[in-house]
């Protein structure tokens, strides 16, 4: 956090307030048993979220999203300016709106915008122009990230690391999803600036991802995909500078 340590003082010497701090709440220290076995059930229900596309139009509760909503406004953020806004939308009418312009992006993305590298990168995913998804999930959530804040006066608050910020908190609300039995897909249909414009959102946003939430359809299907083994993801330490070897 140094960078952000030196934009705050970049903003002048003003005198501030003392900073005020309190007791680091409910934490409480597992035995080390508890931690493994926690541990070990949290990665095995992780290993089981699939991103799905074809989703069931059954209702869920706005209650769901709120919570999901609210777990992922648990995320750490640059300076803590939780630059994240979220737009939940159920309406049939807006939603097939929003369809109708995804659409739009996606016909022209695949048949003028894509390069021959992406296509192929795509290819095994099956994506197309279609997003039926748009309106059969009962419930669409739009990501935005704050790129900048606005104080009462109009003037232009900084935001620090605003994609990762909003980059983790998309990761605790795909969690917080999958964790209460739903599933969804992070769709970022390409350009995106048709969602501000719809959702009367203000200039200093900037829409992230389109997250449908709902059941998969009895007959859904996902990629077969591999993910990576732990020892591709994982460097213990440091190369040992002699053989450029790690352990
Ligand atoms: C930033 C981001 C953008 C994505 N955009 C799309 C998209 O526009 N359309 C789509 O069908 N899937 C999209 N995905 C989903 C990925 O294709 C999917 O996560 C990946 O294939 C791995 O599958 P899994 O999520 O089931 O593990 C996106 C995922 C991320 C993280």
């Amino acid at each position: 956090m140094a960078d952000e340590a030196r934009d705050e003082q970049d903003s002048g010497n003003r005198p501030l307030p003392q900073p005020r701090f309190v007791p680091l709440p409910d934490y409480r220290r597992l035995p080390p048993e508890q931690m493994l076995a926690r541990a070990q059930a949290f990665c095995e229900q992780m290993q089981r979220r699939r991103t799905t596309r074809q989703f069931s139009t059954d209702p869920v509760p706005r209650r769901l999203i709120e919570l999901a909503v609210q777990a992922a406004g648990t995320a750490p953020s640059g300076a803590h300016r939780q630059p994240w806004r979220f737009v939940a939308i159920d309406e049939p009418q807006l939603k097939q709106q929003l369809r109708d312009a995804a659409e739009h992006e996606e016909r022209l993305f695949y048949a003028e915008r894509i390069t021959d590298e992406w296509r192929e990168a795509l290819h095994p995913l099956g994506t197309d122009h279609v997003k039926a998804h748009m309106t059969d999930a009962p419930w669409l959530v739009v990501l935005f990230a704050e790129k900048y804040g606005l104080r009462p006066d109009g003037s232009q608050r900084k935001n620090y690391y605003v994609d990762e910020s909003v980059g983790i908190a998309a990761g605790i609300f795909i969690t917080a999803i999958h964790d209460m039995g739903l599933v969804t897909l992070p769709h970022t249909p390409s350009p995106m600036g048709f969602l501000r414009d719809i959702l009367g959102r203000g200039k200093n946003e900037k829409a992230v991802l389109v997250l449908p939430v709902g059941y998969p359809r009895d007959d859904a299907r996902v990629p077969d995909l591999q993910r990576l083994p732990l020892d591709q993801i994982l460097q213990w330490n440091a190369p040992d500078p002699t053989t450029g070897e790690t352990a």
